[in-house]
């Protein structure tokens, strides 16, 4: 469920109308709704009650401050995989203590950053990070609580670039070598082990992989208990999917999940931490975008469009799929028409769907990608010199632009010409 609803024919977002935004920011810019967002929080956070939690936003699926404070407030934890998404979290005022590193390949200067700043815990997935961890801690007088993240070998049937439980991914230890990785973690200095992490994937829509994946971290937290290591957190990470088409899709719910997290897990007496993006962030973000042209191809219709694969590259990326609706709503009955809709960017892959029904549309008109709020601003880029895309929140009747549209000026200022060219 989202806050994205026409009202007497207009799209709003909460009780804003979008089309009152476009004339405000222009176009295209990202819209976000702080009640969906809350939900989305809320019901991950009801779904694992009682047992002891913490539900950490992963703001890698949408990191601005404004959102990261909203959350932090009604008490998120966060889940950050960089330097820079640490330095967010604590710019938007979440306490270290609520902060959770996790990552493949975390720099020393980032574990120096956490540990001076404050972290709950760092997601160790390498025996080289173990021993580089254990020496800037132990370096600095500190102690570093860690988790490993064990691979679990299970295959999320989602796409493949956002598949990380199969062993031939980069991610985690094998789940075979993890009773040696736990003993050497005890013997060195600077780490307290807290216990264990596993994320297999992202947009999971079935419970069955998390399912496989919860029951043999089950029967870890046993074998590591036994080998005499204190694991008291089991940190599960994210991927539960959200759906992206509104007509048939039914993806399980937080409450399905939390059922799962209680049954499989929840006779370990641990403090079960997760670490959702997608479902919070996703259905609470659109993207809105206007038709430059309408432009008749042989045996097609192009609706090029003010935004492109460098505001939203999902489509190009992954070959994902997002609605697409307009933002003053068709009549009912009016005729619909097959459109290819692209952007303005020199690739043929700067197309965001292929014989798309839309009801007709003509330049000037507006339109908005749906479930775009996650993995949607946060990688955008600037190709083509195409400004970074703004930001808006909306909470109630008002918005507030939360990150602006950059100025051709400050674009061109970032780069500096040599004074020998
Ligand atoms: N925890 C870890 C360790 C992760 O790597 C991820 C996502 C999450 C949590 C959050 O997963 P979520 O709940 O959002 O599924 N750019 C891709 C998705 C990449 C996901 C990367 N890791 C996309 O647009 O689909």
């Amino acid at each position: 469920m989202d806050h994205f609803l026409y009202k007497n024919g207009q799209l709003m977002a909460e009780d804003v109308a979008i089309s009152d935004i476009a004339a405000a920011v222009g176009t295209p810019f990202y819209v976000y709704s702080a009640a969906t967002l809350t939900r989305h929080y809320r019901l991950f956070s009801e779904a694992l009650d009682p047992l002891p939690h913490n539900v950490c936003f992963a703001i890698k699926s949408l990191s601005n401050l404004a959102v990261l404070k909203l959350l932090g407030d009604l008490g998120a934890g966060m889940d950050v995989v960089s330097g820079g998404e640490y330095m967010r979290a604590k710019a938007a005022g979440v306490p270290g203590e609520r902060i959770v590193f996790s990552g493949v390949g975390k720099t020393r200067d980032e574990m120096r950053l956490a540990l001076t700043g404050g972290v709950r815990q760092f997601n160790v997935e390498s025996e080289p990070e173990l021993l580089a961890l254990s020496a800037v801690a132990s370096d600095m007088g500190a102690v570093a609580p860690i988790t490993l993240r064990v691979n679990p070998d299970v295959d999320a049937k989602t796409h493949e670039k956002i598949a990380t439980g199969k062993k031939e991914n980069k991610f985690g230890i094998p789940l075979s070598k993890a009773r040696a990785v736990y003993a050497l973690a005890a013997s060195l200095p600077g780490l307290q082990v807290v216990g264990i992490d596993v994320h297999i994937g992202s947009q999971l829509t079935d419970l069955a992989p998390f399912e496989a994946a919860f029951e043999k971290i089950a029967e870890l937290t046993e074998q590591l208990r036994a080998d005499g290591h204190t694991i008291s957190r089991l940190d599960l990470g994210g991927g539960l999917g959200i759906p992206y088409t509104r007509s048939n899709e039914a993806p399980p719910l937080p409450l399905d999940y939390g059922a799962l997290i209680k049954r499989t897990l929840g006779h370990l007496g641990c403090e079960i931490e997760i670490e959702p993006g997608r479902l919070i962030s996703g259905n609470s973000g659109l993207l809105v975008s206007e038709v430059i042209y309408v432009k008749e191809g042989e045996d097609r219709t192009f609706l090029i469009v003010d935004a492109a694969m460098n505001d939203l590259v999902r489509p190009s990326m992954y070959g994902a799929h997002h609605d697409i609706v307009p933002v003053i709503e068709a009549a009912a009955g009016a005729a619909a028409q097959d459109y290819d809709v692209v952007g303005p960017v020199c690739e043929t892959g700067d197309t965001f769907a292929k014989a798309r029904a839309l009801p007709q549309l003509g330049a000037g008109e507006l339109l908005a990608f749906r479930s775009a709020g996650a993995y949607g601003a946060v990688m955008a880029s600037e190709y083509n010199t195409r400004p970074l895309v703004p930001e808006v929140l909306v909470q109630g009747d008002h918005f507030a632009v939360i990150r602006a549209r950059p100025t051709f000026d400050e674009i061109l200022k970032r780069d500096s010409i040599p004074a020998w060219l």
